[in-house]
């Protein structure tokens, strides 16, 4: 018999087919990179974090399902930051938590809110909704437009903070003014904010609208395993807790998590060589005569100088391809003015840096 002709396409909800996927920044498959492109940390993860696996999985554990509501890590993150179990989520990566918060609060009536430039997933998450954005420009000084975005009609803001791929930090002051005028969800994304110097949790136990989201990825080295949180209050988390999947967070995830954690004298060390590098590369940068943004994350943003003294779209470009020949990889956005004439530099460790520091050399033609 012949199959049903069926084109699946034309089944589809009308919007998914002409859905764009968020383009992730390259992960090369063969070693003899210098990785400055995804934000990762330059060094491994607590050795705890390994021996922690490695109980997990010789426990004959691994062919049950693991604990869905990640119970003992969701405990050890409220105590970390002075809340109750009930005020947090954990989530496959903060990206799961952010799609949770879409699929939550925004859809074709509910507009979702955020600032152009900031995380280039949240136009695609709202996207998969089919639901509205309101988009809201910084400019070149990238301070936070405090009056647009307390009235920008959204039910729910998303606020990069750190933002990315600036690197701008905003004072929790100002943030506190926004979570008081915004009158809908303001969801402070702070998958930056362990390398900042101040943060926004405090706010969580003050604004029954605050959501803050936080990740394992970055400072803690487990962008490989997938954990992030979501912050607020009961009644936002106890919406997350009802449209995730019951096992979000797989059991090796879990574990690895607790064990990163608990390790606060290892987070603190690796946090202190990162910001440590960052602090003398963005010195170095500023003395190129580079626009560098002060950062208070783990890249940094600049905005490159060629031999000629110019700056601008073509010479980040070049700048980027003659990296990528040498095996270096950056992260160049060039679909809006604010960012096209910049590169955004992960930073690595010193002697990583170093070497990119002799390839911008012999592009200046300074060598
Ligand atoms: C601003 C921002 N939020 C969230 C994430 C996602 O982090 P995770 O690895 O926890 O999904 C990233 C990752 O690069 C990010 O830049």
């Amino acid at each position: 018999m012949k199959p049903i002709s069926i084109r699946p396409a034309d089944l589809a909800r009308p919007h998914v087919p002409l859905l764009k996927p968020y383009v992730p920044g390259l992960q090369p498959a063969e070693p003899g990179w210098i990785k400055l492109n995804t934000n990762e940390n330059p060094y491994p993860a607590s050795p705890r974090v390994v021996e922690a696996i490695g109980r997990e999985a010789a426990a004959d554990r691994l062919r049950l399902y693991p604990d869905p509501g990640s119970s003992r890590l969701r405990s050890a993150l409220a105590a970390h930051h002075g809340l109750a179990p009930e005020n947090v989520c954990v989530g496959n990566g903060s990206d799961d938590i952010l799609n949770l918060l879409f699929r939550v609060f925004c859809d074709g009536e509910q507009p979702a809110g955020f600032t152009v430039p900031s995380y280039s997933l949240y136009p695609v998450l709202a996207a998969i909704q089919d639901g509205d954005v309101v988009k809201m420009e910084f400019d070149r000084s990238m301070d936070l437009p405090i009056d647009r975005l307390a009235s920008c009609g959204a039910t729910i803001l998303f606020l990069t903070s750190p933002n990315a791929p600036t690197g701008v930090g905003f004072p929790a002051s100002m943030l506190g003014d926004l979570a008081q005028r915004f009158p809908g969800i303001l969801v402070l994304d702070e998958a930056y904010a362990d390398f900042a110097e101040g943060n926004a949790i405090g706010l969580v136990r003050e604004y029954p609208n605050v959501c803050v989201t936080r990740t394992f990825s970055k400072a803690y080295s487990l962008a490989g395993l997938r954990v992030g949180y979501a912050m607020g209050s009961e009644s936002i988390i106890s919406l997350l807790d009802r449209v995730r999947d019951s096992y979000n967070v797989n059991r090796l995830s879990q574990a690895a998590a607790l064990a990163a954690l608990e390790d606060q004298a290892y987070f603190e060390e690796t946090l202190r060589r990162v910001k440590n590098t960052r602090d003398w590369f963005q010195r170095e940068l500023v003395e190129r005569g580079w626009y560098t943004y002060d950062s208070q994350t783990n890249f940094l943003f600049t905005e490159p100088i060629d031999e000629d003294g110019r700056a601008g779209p073509e010479v980040a470009l070049s700048l980027f391809e003659h990296l990528q020949e040498n095996r270096v990889l950056v992260r160049y956005f060039p679909k809006h003015a604010l960012t096209r004439s910049f590169l955004r530099i992960s930073v690595g460790q010193e002697s990583e840096m170093a070497t990119l520091n002799e390839h911008i050399e012999t592009w200046t033609g300074s060598e």
